[in-house]
């Protein structure tokens, strides 16, 4: 049996007062700019993905955050008002599950001032009951994940005996309360689910709904990646062409992850995310702000750089600015670019800690 491996937490830093940020347009080592922030706000999930949380390490015994450990709604959005003035221009919620922590819709408001591309990804569970007040809370759009349409391999992938019906029903009442363009990402594990690649494709076509199919990542320590369980974003393509003609379409944005693609009868569009096989890192303008307040700069990141201490020693906005702008200026990620099978296997942070 394999050991109980303990997904790792930021690394306690030794304090220095950060240089000056002097307001110029923030640019990494290797010339990236600064643009998408995501949010954990929580490391809990009702669900037990089994690449992402697999039930063995995130069992009974798991310690999750206690909640002195976790930002208030009030520091996570002080801290993102800092971000913002750094050039923040995309907000995104994530965990864990979202919308298990309770009454997030107060986040939601006070995120909703500030101007920015507000949204969330969710694994839609709770989303039916939700979906409104998060609307009216002044969410712009929302993500849902859904791996297959099909109870037996959903219920194999989620782990927690959840069905399809559920998720689609939020879907549906997010798409009511206008929380569209919804995107729906489904994580492709060859094996597994990619014989709902084509009917995940066929069932949201002509629903303005966009769904993306994401290669299955070697993201944290725990769910057992190899090579072999990836199938290669360009099959995804060729396999939904073969039903459906496809054209490519440009990004929508700088960096955006997902490549796109639409269908030449006018039934609307798809992305792949091929962060396997065809890295994006030299685009990559995300940040990370983890449950309990500390700065990821890559999603495969070993360690993080804490700003909790900070925040709670009363550090005026100009100090928390200085810190942000130096940790973004020392960025050197690469990761997907760079990966082999001895770097898949290194201790790094889980993705339902920093959020994904
Ligand atoms: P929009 O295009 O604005 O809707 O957002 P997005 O594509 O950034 O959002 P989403 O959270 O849906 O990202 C989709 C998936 O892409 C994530 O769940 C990850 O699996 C993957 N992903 C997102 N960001 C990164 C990243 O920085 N690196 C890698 N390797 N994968 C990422
Ligand atoms: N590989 C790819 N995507 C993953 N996600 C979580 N774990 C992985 C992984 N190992 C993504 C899924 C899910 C989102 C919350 O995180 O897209 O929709
Ligand atoms: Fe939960 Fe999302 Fe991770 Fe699945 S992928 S366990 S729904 S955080
Ligand atoms: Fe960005 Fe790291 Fe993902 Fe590369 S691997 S795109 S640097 S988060």
């Amino acid at each position: 049996m394999q050991d109980k491996v303990i997904p790792i937490r930021a690394a306690g830093t030794e304090r220095r007062p950060a240089p000056l940020y002097d307001g110029t347009p923030l640019a990494d080592t290797l010339g990236r700019g600064l643009r998408d922030l995501r949010i954990s706000v929580t490391d809990r999930c009702n669900f037990r993905c089994v690449y992402c949380m697999p039930r063995e390490v995130f069992d009974h015994e798991h310690k999750f955050l206690p909640h002195s450990a976790i930002l208030s709604f009030e520091e996570i959005a002080r801290l993102a008002r800092v971000f913002v003035g750094l050039g923040v221009q995309k907000i995104r919620l994530t965990g864990g599950e979202p919308l298990v922590r309770r009454d997030l819709h107060r986040l939601v408001e006070q995120l909703a001032r500030l101007d920015v591309d507000l949204t969330l990804t969710t694994n839609g569970s709770l989303l039916a009951k939700q979906a409104r007040r998060l609307k009216d809370a002044g969410l712009k759009r929302i993500t849902v994940s859904l791996d297959s349409l099909d109870d037996v391999v959903f219920k194999a992938m989620n782990d927690a005996d959840f069905p399809v019906a559920k998720v689609l029903e939020g879907i549906d009442a997010a798409a009511a309360a206008g929380l569209g363009p919804i995107k729906i990402n489904m994580v492709v594990k060859r094996g597994t689910n990619d014989g709902e690649i084509v009917p995940m494709a066929q069932r949201f076509r002509g629903t303005g709904h966009i769904v993306r199919f994401i290669e299955f990542m070697d993201v944290g320590s725990t769910n057992g990646w190899r090579m072999d369980d990836v199938l290669p974003s360009a099959e995804v393509v060729r396999m939904i062409a073969a039903h459906h003609p496809l054209e490519p379409i440009g990004a929508n944005h700088p960096g955006e992850v997902a490549d796109r693609w639409r269908y030449a009868d006018g039934a609307g569009e798809i992305g792949v995310i091929s962060s396997v096989t065809q890295a994006f890192c030299r685009d990559c303008n995300r940040l990370r702000l983890s449950t309990e307040g500390a700065l990821y700069t890559c999603l495969f990141a070993q360690s993080g750089h804490e700003l909790k201490p900070l925040l709670r020693a009363g550090a005026g906005d100009d100090e928390l600015r200085n810190e942000i702008a130096a940790v973004w200026r020392a960025r050197a990620d690469r990761y997907s670019e760079i990966r082999t099978a001895e770097t898949a296997n290194l201790p790094k942070v889980e993705m339902s800690y920093i959020g994904g």
